[in-house]
């Protein structure tokens, strides 16, 4: 029986989120540039957003680019910018024919203007797709989205006060980059690195995390079912205890 046989398909996580790590060591291992492992990260990309379709999940966010690396050798963030338009030209076919829609999340004021076009471009074409969402994390750092919110609701105030002590979490969520998008119920991270690495901070307060040693050029749709096998043998309790959970069962 394949582990994807072995799937609850009652109980998949509706978001998924991938910090996708280990493409330059995964390049190093094999004696080639870091770049190579940036193609082939890319593809172990495409490839899982396929496996996350196929099972019905309906969100999947791939953390791409964080803010922190901007500050990579400008080689390799060049390669990586020319990568990504190249990615996402090459998709717009197939995800439209899939019914994907695209979508943001980041600080894209700080992107190369033709990246910035190129992907607006995919998002606007894709915007009333149906099917999965996928969520590129793009020149994406969660502290800078927090205290983009906090700006937000500040110059709110100022312009028009309100009562703070009726000031909401969903009132908080709603200045944030993923306000339409719910929390993910799963978080994948590969490559061994036990990090968050400023993603999402807020949004996976409650997230099951899945750590795994693969580096992300080899994780394929197996392994991803790997990860949410395991997520479904997961007991999540939101505080309460087991007793209560077994109670709603
Ligand atoms: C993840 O792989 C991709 C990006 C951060 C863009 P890395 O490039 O971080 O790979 P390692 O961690 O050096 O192996
Ligand atoms: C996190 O990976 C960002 C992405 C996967 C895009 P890094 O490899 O940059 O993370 P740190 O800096 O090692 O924690
Ligand atoms: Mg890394």
């Amino acid at each position: 029986m394949s582990i994807k046989e072995k799937l609850d398909f009652e109980r998949i996580p509706k978001h998924v989120a991938v910090i996708m790590d280990g493409n330059g060591r995964w390049a190093k291992k094999k004696n080639l540039q870091r770049l190579e492992g940036h193609y082939a990260g890319a593809k172990a990309a495409r490839n899982i957003v396929e496996a996350a379709s196929e099972i019905g999940v309906k969100y999947i966010t791939l953390y791409a680019f964080s803010i922190e690396n901007w500050n990579r050798p400008k080689d390799e963030v060049a390669g990586l910018m020319a990568l990504l338009i190249k990615s996402i030209a090459e998709q717009l076919n197939d995800l439209i024919k899939n019914n994907v829609r695209l979508k943001i999340i980041g600080d894209q004021k700080m992107l190369p203007k033709d990246v910035f076009n190129q992907i607006n471009n995919v998002v606007e074409k894709s915007a009333t797709n149906t099917g999965l969402t996928v969520v590129i994390a793009l020149s994406y750092g969660s502290r800078y989205e927090i205290v983009s919110a906090v700006k937000n609701i500040l110059s709110e105030y100022q312009k028009n006060p309100f009562d703070i002590d009726k000031f909401s979490e969903n009132d908080f969520i709603s200045h944030l980059y993923t306000k339409d998008i719910p929390d993910p119920e799963l978080l994948i991270r590969t490559s061994g690195e036990l990090r968050i690495s400023n993603f999402l901070l807020w949004q996976i307060s409650y997230s099951e995390l899945y750590f795994t040693d693969v580096l992300w050029p080899d994780f394929d749709k197996e392994e991803f079912y790997k990860a949410i096998f395991d997520y479904q043998g997961r007991e999540r309790r939101f505080g309460k205890t087991s007793e209560q959970i077994a109670m709603l069962k």
